[in-house]
């Protein structure tokens, strides 16, 4: 029998994380059995222990079980607790460790892949929700010069800034005052806006011809983010395609100790899926 890993989430059908981890085992000859297990919030934990009785050792978590994974671990990594959620679960023998490769994921691409370092820069975050989180510390730990977060409910952009503690660089904003702080180095999207109908509304004078808009979805839902981008003269925008693949490679080198090449993974992700505004 294979080594047992899966990814819990809600909806998990249209999940990558099957086939970027079966990429990954094929790079090192590893087998693996790594399935696509739906959960609704309610059920986790028992679709959890399933899962444990079933051999399962490893486990990714997305939307919307990710503070309910924090909940589930015995152990857990400082960064997945600074964050505030769990996206990559190791069985031990007490039970699950818990640690979040998201932020890392994040930093992985924009480095890497889109050659922007964040120290140094002004950064501007859209949103302060969970996905948000992780992005916000591990900017902050990157050494920006100052770093924004704008919510719509500007309460928990508040929150989020004081759980990172660091005033003199992170500080929330007003959505309403966007339109009047200057010009950002890079722009992240982090609401779920995408996902609806009501399209998000800021201000093209945040983009300078040299700022790189960032939006953590991927696909349609990234869609509308990417065109305001361009239209705000925005010379370079991306979608969340690349992190996605960087955590999932920072989660399967937990797991099996090996350190997968990404970018044979993200070209054949990439050409069928191209960016939301430059594919057909
Ligand atoms: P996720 O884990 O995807 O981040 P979440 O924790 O529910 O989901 O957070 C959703 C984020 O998208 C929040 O920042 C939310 O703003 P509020 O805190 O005000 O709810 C933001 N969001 C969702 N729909 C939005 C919209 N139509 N316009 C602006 N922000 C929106």
């Amino acid at each position: 029998m294979h080594a047992l890993y899966a990814v819990f989430g809600q909806p998990i059908a249209h999940s990558l994380s099957p086939c970027i981890h079966a990429m990954f085992a094929t790079q090192f000859g590893v087998a693996l059995d790594y399935r696509a297990i739906e959960a609704a919030r309610d059920d986790f934990a028992r679709a959890l222990d399933a899962f444990a009785q079933e051999g399962g050792i490893g486990a990714n978590i997305t939307l919307p079980l990710k503070q309910d994974a924090l909940a589930v671990c015995v152990e857990l990594t400082d960064r997945a607790r600074r964050c505030g959620s769990v996206n990559t679960l190791v069985r031990i023998t007490s039970g699950w460790h818990g640690d979040s490769t998201d932020g890392a994921g994040f930093l992985g691409d924009l480095r890497e892949r889109q050659s922007f370092d964040p120290r140094g820069r002004r950064c501007l975050l859209l949103g302060a929700g969970g996905a948000a989180r992780a992005v916000a510390f591990a900017l902050a730990d990157a050494d920006v010069a100052t770093l924004a977060i704008a919510n719509r409910t500007r309460a928990r952009a508040e929150d989020l800034a004081t759980a990172i503690g660091d005033a003199s660089r992170v500080r929330p904003i007003e959505w309403s005052a966007l339109d009047d702080v200057g010009t950002f180095d890079l722009i992240v999207h982090a609401t779920a806006a995408g996902h609806g109908t009501a399209p998000l509304e800021w201000p093209p004078s945040l983009v300078t011809p040299s700022t790189l808009c960032y939006d953590l979805a991927y696909g349609d839902a990234a869609h509308a983010f990417l065109r305001a981008a361009r239209e705000a003269g925005a010379p370079r925008v991306t979608d969340g395609l690349g992190m996605l693949i960087e955590q999932a490679a920072a989660s399967f080198a937990i797991w099996h100790g090996r350190t997968p090449d990404t970018t044979p993974v993200f070209d054949a992700l990439r050409s069928e899926r191209p960016l939301a505004i430059d594919g057909a």
